[in-house]
């Protein structure tokens, strides 16, 4: 019988984690998942390894490391994290932290969710962060290395953020308008981009990847 995988979730409490780490224990692709969380997610499953951790230690909880595939689900908004450097701390220094340990263990694929307009020339300081953070990582040289690009997340969250409160609104009337090379602007559910990101690990391309609007979607609908 062919080996299952090991994956390794940050970001498992947030709005894409959470349905990505449902998603990881439901699959049978991977036999264990460990979630490294700073407050438990009240799930529990016999494949979940759950380790509550102080993120500026990461280094203690190398061996959790580990794995073969990790998806980073972190991130923060810059309102929420109080100041820019606080927001790179969580959007840059973790996502990055943890690509390196586990690249010391052995890890052969990364999968992060980072954004459309992705760009580490931009003078917009949110896309900039996102953009370094991916430079840093193609350095990393993983066997394959995922940069999800979405563009305004669709969910339920407990938080209420304006802009995706009313992207949501207005979802239905803009999106078919965003045709061709606009469709990567296209507002997207996080249960898909969660879904794109099961699909993309097991299908465990090669090199790095980006994946906008189109090929979230695409493949999204392989997993359904
Ligand atoms: N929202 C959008 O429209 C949008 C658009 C494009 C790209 N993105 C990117 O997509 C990614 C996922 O977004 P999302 O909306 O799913 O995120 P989210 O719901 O805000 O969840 C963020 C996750 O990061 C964790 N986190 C935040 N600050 C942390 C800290 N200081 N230490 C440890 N963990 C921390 C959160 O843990 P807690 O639950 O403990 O807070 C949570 O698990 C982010 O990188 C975001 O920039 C978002």
């Amino acid at each position: 019988m062919e080996n299952k995988r090991k994956a390794l979730i940050i970001g498992a409490t947030g709005l894409v984690g959470n349905e990505l780490l449902h998603r990881l224990l439901d699959c049978d692709v991977y036999d264990k998942v460990t979630a490294l969380v700073r407050r438990p997610t009240g799930i529990s499953d016999s494949k979940l390894h759950e380790k509550v951790i102080d993120f500026d230690e990461m280094g203690l909880v190398v061996d959790e490391f580990a794995v073969d595939d990790v998806f980073c689900c972190l991130g923060t908004t810059i309102k929420k994290a109080g100041s820019q450097e606080a927001f790179r701390k969580v959007d840059y220094d973790y996502p990055l932290k943890a690509a390196e340990l586990a690249k010391s263990k052995g890890a052969s694929q990364y999968l992060v969710v980072s954004a459309v307009g992705a760009d580490p020339t931009t003078k917009v300081f949110y896309s900039r962060v996102k953009g370094e953070l991916e430079s840093a990582l193609i350095k990393l040289q993983f066997d394959s290395l995922h940069l999800m690009h979405p563009s305004l997340l669709l969910g339920d969250r407990d938080e209420f953020r304006t802009a995706e409160a009313l992207s949501g609104y207005l979802s239905p009337v803009v999106s078919p308008l965003l045709r061709g090379r606009l469709a990567k602007f296209r507002p997207i559910q996080a249960e898909d981009v969660a879904a794109a990101m099961l699909q993309i690990a097991a299908d465990g391309e090669r090199g790095t990847n980006i994946y906008e609007w189109p090929e979230l979607q695409e493949a999204a609908r392989r997993r359904a």
